[in-house]
């Protein structure tokens, strides 16, 4: 097949801080060659919490923000964002570019490996509230049980103390909540949250006196983006890549968090997007 010219055009992730950076670090790892645009909007930080009017409206700023760098495919990293604003910036952008949630990938896996299971999921007010995972699930029939609980502070909390331990027992409490008990698996809902999964592994067990399988959904995403890319003939195969990260509020704490949730290489730089 003929290489398409769009084809060197970026990749533009967005989320509501730097959560979305393990989706970015999986795209990264498993699509090296692709250019990248990442927007944290830590200036509203989070989003789990805001309207969904409020959502969207950022949402939209920014899709048009990436569009206007030329983006050939657009990736709502937030499930909060993708919950609330998927419909509407997919409108917004119409044909001038792809655009992905983070939610779609997961409930394709649901449907691959978990039909007839009891899946509990956990994940902000905004995503857990909006029923998002449940209408799906029902949509394809897929007889899944699913219990939901909103873990509302567990994003502020990583995105302050990372893997540190003092989340411990502010996560032992959520994770020992009732509609939590007797899953098959846990599908972690939030892009915050892969960043401490072994510890989510580790005190589901210590709580329940059972282990769990977690759901991560950076890497399903990841494929998803490489599989889209591929049917449309616009994987990047050739020159070197760049990568660009903003912030639309900088301080140094975002900074080095940026840090542990995508590895050390990251130049995180502020883009007043609001200002
Ligand atoms: N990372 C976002 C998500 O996947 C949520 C964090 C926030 O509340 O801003 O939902």
């Amino acid at each position: 097949m003929e290489p398409n010219h769009l084809s060197s055009q970026p990749i533009g992730i967005f989320d509501s801080g730097i959560g979305g950076l393990t989706v970015a670090h999986a795209l990264v790892t498993s699509l090296p060659k692709e250019n990248i645009i990442y927007f944290g909007d830590t200036a509203h930080l989070p989003y789990g919490d805001k309207s969904t009017a409020a959502i969207q409206a950022y949402a939209v700023k920014i899709a048009h923000m990436l569009l206007q760098q030329e983006c050939k495919l657009i990736l709502i990293a937030c499930n909060s964002a993708s919950a609330a604003a998927y419909e509407l910036v997919k409108e917004y952008i119409g044909s001038k570019a792809m655009v992905m949630n983070v939610i779609d990938p997961t409930i394709h896996l649901l449907k691959e490996k978990y039909a007839s299971k009891h899946i509990g999921l956990i994940g902000t007010k905004q995503t857990v509230n909006s029923h998002i995972y449940k209408k799906k699930i029902d949509d394809l029939n897929l007889n899944i049980q699913l219990s939901s609980h909103a873990t509302n502070l567990l994003a502020s909390a990583i995105e302050e103390f990372g893997n540190h331990h003092v989340i411990d027992s502010l996560l032992q409490v959520y994770l020992s909540h009732p509609e939590l008990q007797h899953i098959d698996a846990l599908v972690l809902a939030c892009t915050h949250y892969p960043i401490i999964k072994n510890k989510i592994f580790q005190l589901y067990m210590m709580s329940n006196n059972r282990s769990i399988e977690i759901i991560d959904s950076s890497e399903i995403v990841a494929l998803a983006v490489k599989k889209q890319l591929e049917e449309n003939n616009l994987l990047n195969g050739s020159g070197t890549s760049t990568k660009h990260f903003y912030l639309s509020d900088y301080t140094e704490s975002f900074a080095t968090n940026a840090k542990l949730f995508f590895g050390e290489d990251i130049t995180l730089e502020h883009y007043p997007l609001w200002d």
